[in-house]
């Protein structure tokens, strides 16, 4: 079975991987070179040898993201199943534009979707897709939500509308926003940035100032994202408060749980999560704490009539619509021809079940509530507060870049450094992968004591 192959082939990986390098030393003129004296395409080349060259460029030339020390941007490493998914879908590239094309995928998504639905708390008629990733799940909700705030928006664009809308994002919030804005013709001037706490959230004083400030200046608030999960510090805003303030002043909530979604599964989690189940449409990627491949991205939307709205088209040439309650996802998201992205999702979900979703995502919890305090306990200074396993840190006089070339240098870890409300650089490590264990903590904060005590200082 060709499968055994793959799925041996991903054990090989996962067994060697902890004892390779995380970081690569390599140039753009070295990998140029070895493409350019290989491949000119003139000859056909055997297929085996092929892969193998491309296994061995993929195993040197890249940051390891499913290594266990990768302490790095919500890449996670990946279960088997999705492997699995992703060479099933390419072998039978079944087509989700429309549902008559593909039956079986198209169900298998809306199984899966409708399961994570039901977590969020969302009613039976909210209808989800999945999507290249968050910054398109993102995309889909402004697009939905300036479809329902403004009925002409879709027939005359942004002309049509007699006051200029207004987005209110924190500063924490993913900066996929401001490619939005500037795509669907807002402007990136029609974001508001709301004033955060000390802890980074959202402040719902500054919002309703300047929702009420905008107001009488003739401006259209339409649309307020909360983020469950900030891609810098884990932050989540006050949900149930924004819900509550949304509702009140008529704005789309949206929440961006590209990350942090994922917790919704967790007993020991989902309450920090609280208030999402309010929510006119959410965000949460696949590809990210659900360990799956990318790309995997979610948009849940309460409200299918704004949805179908904004997605609606009608062809000749397309197959045609089928009664009752299938949708065909050209129609009510932004991609047309699409992959059967779900499968990973449902393949990983069927074969570990809840339970070991709840496994994998409470392990990394864990993890990273150990490494918070392990490097607390070595004298560093943890400047986030999050319940997620994202944590900063720093001290007094670090050089983040110096001591991140250092430990990839080493090869110790891989980490990032992020400005928290544009403060000083800080370091910045995420648990992403469900094989980090307690040891390879150990050892990263050891090895950075070692770095910081006798090599950097
Ligand atoms: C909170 C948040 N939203 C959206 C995105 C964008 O997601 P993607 O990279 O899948 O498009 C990210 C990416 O890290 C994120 O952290």
């Amino acid at each position: 079975m060709a499968f055994e192959e793959i799925l041996s082939r991903a054990a090989k990986l996962e067994a060697a991987i902890a004892s390779g390098p995380i970081v690569p030393a390599v140039t753009p003129p070295e990998i140029r070179r070895h493409l350019a004296a290989r491949y000119d395409f003139t000859k056909p080349l055997a297929l085996d040898d092929v892969v193998a060259d491309v296994e061995r460029m993929l195993r040197m030339w890249q940051v390891q993201v499913t290594h266990p020390r990768y302490l790095g941007l919500f890449n996670p490493s990946v279960t088997p199943a999705s492997i699995v998914a992703d060479t099933l879908v390419a072998m039978y590239n079944p087509q989700l534009a429309t549902w008559r094309t593909s039956p079986a995928a198209n169900e298998i998504e809306r199984h899966t979707l409708g399961w994570l639905a039901g977590k969020f708390g969302l009613p039976a008629h909210a209808i989800a897709s999945f999507t290249s990733g968050g910054a398109e799940a993102n995309l889909s909700a402004v697009v939905v939500a300036l479809t329902r705030a403004f009925p002409d928006y879709g027939e005359h664009g942004l002309r049509g509308i007699a006051a200029s809308p207004v987005m209110y994002v924190t500063s924490e919030a993913h900066h996929s926003f401001s490619k939005i804005a500037h795509m669907t013709g807002l402007g990136r001037r029609a974001i508001s940035t709301v004033a955060t706490d000390r802890d980074l959230k959202m402040d719902l004083g500054d919002l309703a100032r300047r929702v009420a400030e905008d107001r009488r200046d003739g401006l259209a608030p339409f649309m307020v994202v909360g983020t469950a999960g900030t891609t810098g510090a884990g932050a989540i805003d006050p949900l149930p408060e924004l819900a509550r303030f949304c509702r009140a002043e008529d704005l789309w909530f949206h929440v961006d749980a590209a990350w942090g979604g994922a917790a919704i599964v967790s007993p020991r989690l989902r309450g920090h999560l609280a208030g999402i189940d309010a929510a006119d449409s959410i965000t949460c990627d696949a590809h990210k704490w659900f360990s799956v491949p990318m790309a995997a991205g979610m948009f849940f939307c309460r409200h299918p009539d704004a949805v179908g709205r904004a997605f609606r088209v009608e062809t000749s040439y397309m197959p045609g619509k089928t009664a009752g309650t299938t949708v065909d996802p050209y129609t009510t998201s932004v991609q047309w021809s699409r992959r059967f992205i779900g499968l990973k999702l449902f393949l990983a979900l069927a074969e570990r079940g809840e339970s070991g979703y709840v496994e994998m995502i409470e392990h990394q919890a864990y993890i990273g509530d150990m490494l918070r305090e392990s490097l607390r306990r070595a004298g560093w200074r943890i400047v986030n507060a999050s319940p997620l396993p994202v944590v900063c840190f720093t001290r007094d006089g670090l050089e983040t870049a110096r001591f991140l070339a250092a430990l990839y240098q080493r090869q110790i870890a891989w980490m990032s450094e992020v400005r928290l409300a544009d403060g000083p650089p800080v370091m910045r490590a995420c648990i992403t992968s469900y094989r980090t264990t307690e040891a390879d903590i150990d050892r990263v904060v050891s090895e950075m004591a070692r770095l910081d005590a006798f090599e950097l200082r």
